[in-house]
């Protein structure tokens, strides 16, 4: 016995060297770091200087989360070939001014989560010897901008810096002085309020500008002409005027997205910008607010204060997209604002326009016009609005031809004009939910009402999604659905839909994968719900119903999750349909059931056939109390055997062995007192009678 741990230490130490041998030989490792062809990797070794002894040809170090805190003098001098050097969270607070000496190829240096603040002179005079130097990340360095402006002084081959995460404030035109060559400035998460004219003026070749996440108020005169990548959000902008000169810019990409900005940004009017993302801002179009007679007076003056030098802007704001060249935007983000329509023109000006999107707005009406198609929209958002009406300019066929995607959720319609589906040829995707609309063709008695108020998607060919959550939809029609291949159909939360078959969706059978039928109200004693038809069903929930009896599914079935809570469930099922389901089904959800804890049988053998999803939630109800099915011992509990018992049964047995104790005692009582009992009872009698 005693030799035990003995040989237990030694099977240790044997599997630790055996993984020892099979890491050497993997990667060539010198002391802690891997190497692989020029690369020198020592993340997290919790190393206090840069290692001496990896090969002088090294091109590449990796010194990440190493505790080095200091770069000396003499740290990189074995390296003098390195390109590329990382020391991103190494508590960094001093560089030697010498440290980067001889180091004239290193083109990439990444100094990102360190404390450069610290000693940043001695820093900014190391980084003057890299004169090849073109990428430099000194995020989160607590730099300021006269920091951050010494150190990049004379940087000038730097193509992409990153002071990302800094507490820069304000920028002026000194602080990126000389770097001709920089394509990409990532400025997010400092504190800049004020960008001086001029500021970006010698970046000729800057491209891609990040200032997401500042305070700035407003841009006024932006006239980055080179700049393809502008991202602003997250700041508090009220206002964005492009410059007004006709000259090009390069602009494609706009982040405006989760400012104040009241009016529609004043873009350029030359430019190729193909993404416009305005999202959570408080825009509107404030033109039908004011009458046509005095449109003269709804301009705003800009002045603009350089030095001693006053320019004034006039900018017409009820005509504010006008004068954009939005000629080609494909990408267009005005969620989450305050458009309450849009204005004659709007669409017209976009003709390359693929994706618009209106969703939570206050639009209560939509009217595409004559002039307007929007011939290349894929997909329009117009969910969360207001919306009761849609027109479309009569005699407008085909304007919706490419529209794959419509989301129309959450808004008051009622209708939407005949046709637009059947118009439509492209779609795919259609979300109509929560509206409260009826589907053609209407019963009988209803279809006579002038003119029918119901949308028709029979015959969409292509429509393949189609959502009608909460539409207050009546019990449904044979053939609503007829004509499509429907793949996804959402109908919950639509009470009574399906009185009591499943008929009404026959036609849809064969095709449908998805399908979600919570909360509509049915219950299995009209019949047992057959899915049988259902051949390709992948998804099927079924929850907030009144079933009470397991659904069936004959034939091939492709079911691979099934959700049965909120039902009123008593007993799980039937083991053959349990195997039955066992081909296809991984998932299945059973909670919130009355089950009876006498009647869960089968609950060993489903749990390893399926995964039950919300296992530790599933109940039983046990003579009124209620108890967790994982916590029942041994599949059925003991009380459930003892009710199997004929009652008749189990009152017989309880009660015959007090019975036969009675009478046992009272014959003993009996035969030992016979006498003397009858002679107290006697004299008790008699002595009564004195009274
Ligand atoms: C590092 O080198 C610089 C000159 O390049 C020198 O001024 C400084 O004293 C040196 N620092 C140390 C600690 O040797
Ligand atoms: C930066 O370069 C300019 C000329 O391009 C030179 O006059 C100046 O001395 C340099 N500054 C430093 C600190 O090297
Ligand atoms: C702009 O920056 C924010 C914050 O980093 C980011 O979430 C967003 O995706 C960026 N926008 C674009 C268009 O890349
Ligand atoms: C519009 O003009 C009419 C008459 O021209 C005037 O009665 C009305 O008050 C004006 N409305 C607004 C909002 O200015
Ligand atoms: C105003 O600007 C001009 C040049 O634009 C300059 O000559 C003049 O000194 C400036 N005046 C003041 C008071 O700054
Ligand atoms: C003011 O306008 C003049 C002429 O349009 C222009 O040359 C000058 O650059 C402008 N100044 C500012 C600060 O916009
Ligand atoms: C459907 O969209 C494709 C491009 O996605 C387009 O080529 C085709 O013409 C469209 N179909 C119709 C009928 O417009
Ligand atoms: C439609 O919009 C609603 C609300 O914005 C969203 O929840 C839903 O997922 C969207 N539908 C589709 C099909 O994208
Ligand atoms: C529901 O079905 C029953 C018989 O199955 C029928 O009498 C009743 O009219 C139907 N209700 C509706 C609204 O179709
Ligand atoms: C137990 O089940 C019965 C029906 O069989 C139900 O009326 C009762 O409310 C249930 N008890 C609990 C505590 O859920």
């Amino acid at each position: 016995m005693e030799l035990l741990p003995l040989w237990l230490c030694l099977g240790f130490q044997f599997l630790t060297l055996g993984w020892r041998n099979r890491n050497g030989m993997a990667t060539a490792s010198q002391g802690r770091c891997l190497l692989v062809e020029g690369v020198a990797d020592c993340r997290g070794q919790n190393l206090e200087s840069v290692p001496s002894h990896l090969p002088p040809y090294s091109q590449r170090l990796i010194l990440d989360a190493n505790p080095l805190k200091t770069l000396w003098n003499h740290s990189l001098q074995p390296y003098p070939r390195l390109e590329s050097l990382s020391l991103h969270g190494c508590q960094l607070g001093r560089i030697g001014r010498g440290a980067f000496r001889g180091q004239a190829r290193l083109r990439s240096l990444a100094l990102p989560d360190n404390s450069l603040s610290e000693s940043y002179k001695d820093t900014a005079a190391a980084f003057r010897r890299l004169q090849a130097l073109r990428r430099l990340d000194l995020s989160g360095n607590s730099l300021t901008e006269d920091m951050a402006a010494l150190m990049l002084r004379n940087l000038s081959s730097l193509e992409s810096v990153s002071l990302a995460r800094n507490t820069i404030m304000r920028l002026d035109d000194s602080v990126f002085e000389g770097l001709g060559r920089l394509r990409e400035l990532d400025l997010q998460r400092n504190y800049i309020f004020e960008i001086e004219g001029g500021a970006f003026d010698g970046l000729t070749e800057l491209r891609h500008l990040n200032l997401a996440y500042n305070n700035l108020p407003c841009i006024v005169d932006f006239s980055l002409r080179q700049l393809r990548f502008l991202n602003i959000s997250y700041n508090v902008l009220e206002w964005f005027l492009a410059s007004g000169a006709e000259a090009a810019f390069e602009l494609e990409t706009l982040d405006l997205s989760h400012n104040q900005l009241l009016f529609f940004p004043l873009l350029p009017q030359c430019s190729k910008l193909h993404t416009l993302l305005l999202r959570d801002n408080n825009m509107g179009f404030y033109g039908d607010l004011y009458n046509a007679s005095s449109p003269r007076e709804m301009v705003a003056q800009f002045l603009l204060v350089d030095g001693n030098v006053t320019n004034i802007t006039t900018v017409n704001l009820w005509e504010e997209f006008a004068s954009s060249d939005l000629a080609d935007l494909r990408f267009l983000d005005m969620s989450q604002n305050q458009f309450q329509y849009l204005p004659d023109g709007f669409l017209k000006k976009m003709p390359s326009l693929s994706h618009l999107n209106l969703n939570q707005n206050c639009l209560m009406t939509l009217h595409i016009r004559e002039h307007e198609p929007p011939g290349a929209l894929a997909e329009l958002d117009l969910s969360q609005n207001q919306l009761s009406e849609l027109h479309l300019a009569p005699g407008l066929p085909g304007c919706l031809r490419s529209l794959r995607s419509f989301n129309l959720s959450s808004n008051q319609l009622r209708g939407i004009p005949t046709g637009l589906f059947a118009d439509a040829s492209n779609i795919t995707t259609i979300d109509m939910s929560h509206n409260q609309i009826s589907l053609c063709p209407q019963p009988a008695g209803l279809a006579r009402l002038d003119p029918p108020r119901c949308v028709d998607f029979r015959n969409v060919a292509s429509l393949r999604s189609l959502s009608l959550e909460g539409c207050g939809l009546r019990a449904l029609q044979d053939c609503s659905f007829q004509g499509t291949a429907l793949t996804h159909l959402d109908l919950s939360g639509n009470w009574g839909l399906l009185n009591g078959t499943l008929a009404p969706l026959r036609d849809i059978a064969p095709t449908l994968q998805v399908l979600s039928l919570r909360n509509v109200g049915l219950r299995s004693s009209f019949m047992e719900l057959d899915f049988s038809g259902f051949g390709n069903l992948r998804d099927l929930d079924l929850s907030g119903n009144s079933l009470t009896s397991f659904p069936r599914f004959g034939g091939s079935l492709a079911l691979q999750t099934l959700d049965l809570r909120r039902n009123s469930l008593t007993a799980l099922p039937q083991r053959a349909v349990s195997e039955q389901l066992t081909r296809s089904l991984r998932t299945i959800y059973l909670s919130q059931n009355p089950y009876d804890c006498c009647g869960v049988e089968g609950w060993g053998s489903l749990q390893r056939l399926h995964t039950i999803a919300d296992l530790a939630m599933v109940t039983c109800n046990l003579s009124s109390k209620v108890i967790r099915l994982m916590e029942l011992p041994g599949g059925m509990p003991q009380d459930c055997k003892w009710e199997r018992v004929d009652m008749g049964l189990l009152y017989l047995v309880l009660i015959l062995p007090s019975c036969l104790t009675l009478l046992v005692a009272c014959t003993v009582i009996f035969l030992t007192f016979r006498k003397p009992l009858l002679q107290v009872i006697k004299s008790r009698c008699h002595w009564s009678s004195i009274y």
